[in-house]
């Protein structure tokens, strides 16, 4: 099951915030972190509006989902209290093949009106902290819109390494084209293997 203890944080801006494990209850803040998303920052993701199920039920789902897999995770940045509002969310997931268990990849995002606060950060220190005290997990990876400044930079400074670059990979219009950036951060010792 993918859980960490809640972490008590204050954003560089004096906002009070509690790092934690979605519950399902957590369903129609994290709904509304992605429907800003999609307001705000369309130009840094692949999923448009229209191509998401933004219903509560299905996101409830996708938290219980979460949940039940003990190397998955999905924390969000809440408002003190029992349903405080989000101010951001990660998730982290591997695939299913046992080959591949041993790495898995994140996915963020921060409100427009929380951005710059030091939120991202401290939501993919924690991931990182669980990472290297799971059992089986090995590798944090995550892919950037080579277009994507801020992500780039907050990625490079957190230690995760390029690994390759998908050129052209998004299209975003006629004759626009986006390149993706692979990212990984190793969280185990690789010369010393435990599993
Ligand atoms: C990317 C995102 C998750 C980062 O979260 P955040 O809370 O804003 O990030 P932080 O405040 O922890 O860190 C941002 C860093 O980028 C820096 N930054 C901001 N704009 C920048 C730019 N144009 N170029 C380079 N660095 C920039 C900030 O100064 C900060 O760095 P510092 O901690 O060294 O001062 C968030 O901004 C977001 O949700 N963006 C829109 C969606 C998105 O891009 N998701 C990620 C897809 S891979």
């Amino acid at each position: 099951m993918g859980r960490v203890e809640p972490v008590s944080f204050e954003s560089r801006s004096g906002r009070r915030l509690v790092l934690r494990t979605c519950e399902p209850e957590d369903a129609a803040t994290l709904v509304e972190v992605t429907r800003d998303s999609d307001r705000t920052a369309m130009e840094f993701g692949v999923t448009l509006p229209a191509e998401r199920d933004l219903s509560i039920e299905r996101r409830a789902e996708l938290i219980r989902e979460h949940l039940a897999e003990p190397d998955w995770l999905a924390l969000g940045a809440f408002e003190p209290g029992s349903q405080g509002a989000a101010a951001g969310a990660i998730h982290f997931a591997t695939l299913k093949y046992q080959r591949l268990r041993h790495a898995g990849t994140i996915g963020i995002s921060v409100c427009s009106s929380c951005r710059d606060e030091g939120i991202g950060r401290a939501l993919i220190a924690v991931v990182i902290g669980w990472a290297r005290a799971h059992p089986t997990i090995e590798r944090v990876g995550l892919n950037v819109f080579a277009t994507n400044a801020r992500a780039i930079h907050l990625y490079r400074s957190l230690g995760f390494i390029d690994q390759y670059v998908q050129r052209g990979f998004v299209k975003m219009g006629p004759g626009e084209y986006v390149d993706d950036i692979r990212m990984e951060l190793w969280v185990k010792d690789r010369s010393n293997p435990t599993a």
